[in-house]
């Protein structure tokens, strides 16, 4: 069964997303289908539009690339000829292709209230404290490494650039903690502590060695016995669609469908890791359930559109349900509606940019230190 989105409902009852103007609401899809490929075929190789496999049908179905964060990222460098980079996805991943596109290109979200909870979770402010607080409970700060998740904004990235760190995200996570640890005595992990967590434990770290930090109470002094203990210290961060998912609804999948292997995204807690079969970036839900064999049967622990899409595609030979029966939509993601990638791209056709993303210049460069070395890392 494919669980139903709001796409009529949300017609007729716009949310918090970026206001267009009058003449791009009430459209028809039809209409909305056939503008954006008019659009986007009289643009040509000025334009490549990226799309994150979080969007909704209605619009990644424009995308000349659709991948994870890792995948889209690496799509940046491989377009030159592209002046516009119309990017279906949020904040942070416009920000990181701003940074890594060259100086001739745009970089453009379609609707600018398309941000990231998790990404909003650490900001640069309470990285500094959190930092100042390690050092002064005796870590030496050339032997921290900051990881951050590629799920941040450019000024912690460029923090973690600065002070010999790097950007992970969910498909290159194990590899880019084994690199760290390669570098220092720990590592300060942000902004996720369930990615944190998860990936530390597949490299085999107990988890007494895993530390939490909260930068919503910074005020107390780290317990230097137990920062210096740990491998890895992980900020209390999270992400309200993957925290979701629980161990009672893997438990009852599998008792509706004794055959079912369970496969969910490493921003899931650790007990549902753990309960479920696999885990991965979307990119690896994707393929791994594209390798199955015939017949199988998934409970996918990650966004709902994504679930959808794969139900549809591999339906009738092999069944894909959604590991929660309710359903977890990510709304910043689906923000990005047919109506604001029309309104992007005609205004493209017509001279007009809107909605450009750019790192200011001085944040760039050790934010493009972090990412390239997260592009090295794999
Ligand atoms: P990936 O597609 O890189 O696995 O990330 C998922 C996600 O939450 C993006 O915000
Ligand atoms: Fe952020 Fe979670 Fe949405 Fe990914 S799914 S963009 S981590 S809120």
């Amino acid at each position: 069964m494919l669980l139903p989105l709001f796409t009529e409902y949300e017609k007729e009852h716009p949310t918090d997303r970026q206001p267009l103007p009058d003449r791009y609401l009430g459209l028809s899809d039809e209409e909305m289908d056939r503008r954006i490929a008019t659009a986007k075929a009289s643009l040509g190789p000025r334009l490549v539009i990226l799309g994150h496999h979080y969007q909704r049908d209605e619009v990644i179905k424009f995308a000349d690339h659709t991948g994870d964060s890792f995948k889209l990222a690496r799509q940046i460098g491989a377009h030159p000829e592209a002046e516009f980079i119309v990017f279906c996805g949020v904040h942070f991943m416009a920000e990181s292709a701003d940074v890594l596109s060259a100086p001739h290109q745009q970089v453009i979200l379609p609707d600018l209230a398309a941000g990231c909870s998790m990404a909003d979770m650490a900001d640069l402010e309470q990285l500094e404290t959190c930092w100042q607080l390690l050092i002064a409970s005796g870590c030496d700060p050339a032997r921290i490494i900051p990881v951050t998740y590629i799920n941040s904004a450019a000024a912690i990235k460029a923090f973690c650039g600065e002070h010999g760190g790097v950007v992970c995200t969910s498909s290159n996570a194990a590899a880019v903690l084994k690199w760290a640890w390669a570098r220092g005595d720990r590592i300060l992990f942000l902004p996720d502590q369930h990615l944190g967590r998860n990936t530390a434990r597949k490299s085999g770290v107990p988890l007494e060695e895993m530390m939490v930090w909260d930068p919503n109470e910074p005020y107390e002094a780290l317990d230097s016995a137990v920062v210096n203990r740990v491998r890895i210290i992980l900020w209390k961060g999270h992400c309200s669609v993957h925290t979701r998912f629980t161990v009672q609804q893997i438990a009852n999948v599998r008792s509706q469908h004794p055959t079912v292997r369970v496969i969910v995204h490493p921003e899931v807690p650790l007990e549902v890791v753990q309960a479920a079969d696999d885990s991965g970036s979307t990119e690896y839900i994707i393929k791994t359930i594209t390798d199955s064999p015939l017949g199988s049967v998934w409970a996918v622990g990650t966004e709902i559109h994504l679930v959808n899409r794969l139900a549809r595609r591999f339906r009738p030979d092999r069944t894909v349900l959604s590991l929660d029966a309710f359903g977890c939509l990510c709304s910043t993601m689906y923000r990005v509606s047919p109506n604001h990638l029309l309104w992007i791209l005609e205004s493209l056709v017509d001279g007009v940019v809107h909605n450009r993303i750019t790192v200011p210049d001085d944040r760039k460069y050790w934010t493009k230190v972090a990412l390239d070395r997260m592009l090295s890392i794999s």
